[in-house]
């Protein structure tokens, strides 16, 4: 797996102490209310639960799962809910949780189809920002790093299923795609 790898791009630590900081920062933003934070899966569930744990307001966990890239590294432009919310948001302040935000069509999908269920706010909050690639007008709220136009694997993030596991965001191989 570690062998895919072209190089590292943002290490185990500095993704420690960046989700530390921004669990700080939500925390003040959030100071006296509750949120239900929404993961996006399978990709945010690393950063999800390492970002709950630096939270220190009362929080309830959910999770959508939505088709984005399929088994390729193009986005198709179609979301589809796979997995909906167990929870009703009518009234609630939702905090979306991402991966990253390629083209932002997603997040974009995400955030119209969680207004249309009145909350009473959203943000978002990526991990990782690719903005050269945007194509729907969103910016997240917050974001840990921003990163360039490179297919990134790790910490959650995948190739075809594979390396969502280890600890670090690297670059793969280029080898790898032409398989
Ligand atoms: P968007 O709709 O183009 O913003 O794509 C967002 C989704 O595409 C993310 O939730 C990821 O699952 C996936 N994605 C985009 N870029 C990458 C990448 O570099 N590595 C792995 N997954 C990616
Ligand atoms: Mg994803």
């Amino acid at each position: 797996m570690e062998k895919d790898i072209a190089k590292i791009l943002i290490s185990e630590d500095e993704i420690r102490s960046r989700v530390r900081d921004m669990g700080k920062q939500i925390t003040a933003d959030y100071q006296g209310s509750s949120l239900i934070m929404v993961g996006i899966l399978r990709g945010a569930v690393l950063f999800f639960g390492d970002l709950a744990k630096e939270i220190k307001v009362p929080l309830s966990m959910d999770f959508m799962a939505v088709s984005s890239y399929g088994d390729s590294t193009k986005t198709s432009g179609v979301v589809r809910i796979i997995h909906d919310l167990h929870q009703n948001i009518e009234g609630k302040d939702v905090l979306i949780v991402e991966d990253i935000i390629d083209t932002g069509l997603t997040l974009h999908y995400l955030i119209e189809n969680l207004r249309s269920r009145n909350p009473k706010s959203i943000k978002t909050c990526c991990l990782l920002d690719k903005p050269s690639r945007r194509r729907a007008n969103v910016t997240p709220d917050y974001v840990g790093f921003e990163v360039p136009d490179e297919f990134v694997v790790g910490y959650g993030l995948d190739y075809k299923e594979l390396y969502r596991n280890l600890p670090y965001i690297g670059v793969l191989k280029p080898d790898i795609y032409a398989k």
